[in-house]
């Protein structure tokens, strides 16, 4: 039995607060005890198909609505006008909600004044763990944003120039894949054997690491999976 007090119109929330519920790398046995709670007393649960496919065992007796990069205003909308009729919403989101997720949390906090957060384990924290590297040791950059990101991969071979730490990167699927980011780093001056590690599919059954130099990688011909994560360790 899920969502007691679903009925009680106002009983569930007390109106107009959406959770956000962060649901880990992909393997379900990832989300956290909070985010699964949250899942199991939701009236209405949205999302992305992808990261919806992640909690479906938690989500039988549940209304879902999957979104799409077009739709979400939509079905967001239609969240927020349940969240007021005080019905228990929770948005999913991929990963950890404080990594490369601003933009959908933005959209959430525009429709509703009261918004938790629960916090899921980042693919990040998952490839510094794969590579054995500390976050303190190690600068983030994200390619993975609709604006320009030519300053993004001009710091990017900046940082890889100076090789104090680190660098943990995420792709953008499709247009700016290894093999891409490669290419540009090595017009850009950077050494060709200059090692570097692409982490597939992180924590699913299919996960797989791809390691060479950086001229291996601007050579790869078949296609690098969309959940793809490049480590550049420091020499
Ligand atoms: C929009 S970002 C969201 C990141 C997410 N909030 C997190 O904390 O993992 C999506 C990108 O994260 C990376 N990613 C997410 N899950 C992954 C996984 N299981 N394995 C490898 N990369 C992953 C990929 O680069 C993917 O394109």
């Amino acid at each position: 039995m899920a969502n007691p007090g679903s009925s009680l119109g106002l009983g569930g929330n007390g109106g107009d607060l959406i959770t956000v519920v962060a649901v880990g790398p992909g393997n379900p046995d990832m989300l956290t005890l909070q985010g699964r709670d949250a899942l199991l007393k939701a009236d209405l649960v949205i999302g992305f198909q992808t990261v919806l496919n992640v909690v479906r065992p938690w989500l039988e007796n549940t209304e879902v609505r999957p979104m799409t990069y077009r739709d979400q205003e939509e079905v967001l909308q239609y969240a927020e006008g349940q969240s007021q009729r005080g019905k228990r919403c929770v948005v999913c989101c991929w990963g950890d909600l404080t990594v490369s997720a601003s933009e959908l949390l933005a959209r959430v906090h525009r429709r509703a004044h009261n918004v938790e957060l629960i916090n899921g384990v980042s693919s990040i924290q998952v490839a510094l763990s794969r590579a054995e590297i500390s976050l303190e040791d190690t600068v983030f950059v994200t390619l993975h944003k609709r604006s320009d990101t030519t300053s993004d991969v001009e710091e990017l071979a900046h940082y890889l120039k100076e090789r104090r730490r680190h660098i943990v990167l995420l792709p953008r699927p499709y247009d700016l894949m290894p093999a891409a980011i490669a290419t540009a780093l090595l017009d850009s001056g950077i050494r060709d054997e200059v090692p570097v590690t692409v982490y597939q599919r992180l924590t699913l059954a299919d996960e797989q690491c791809w390691t060479g130099s950086l001229r291996d990688c601007s050579e790869v011909e078949e296609d690098f999976s969309d959940l793809s994560i490049m480590v550049f360790r420091r020499c």
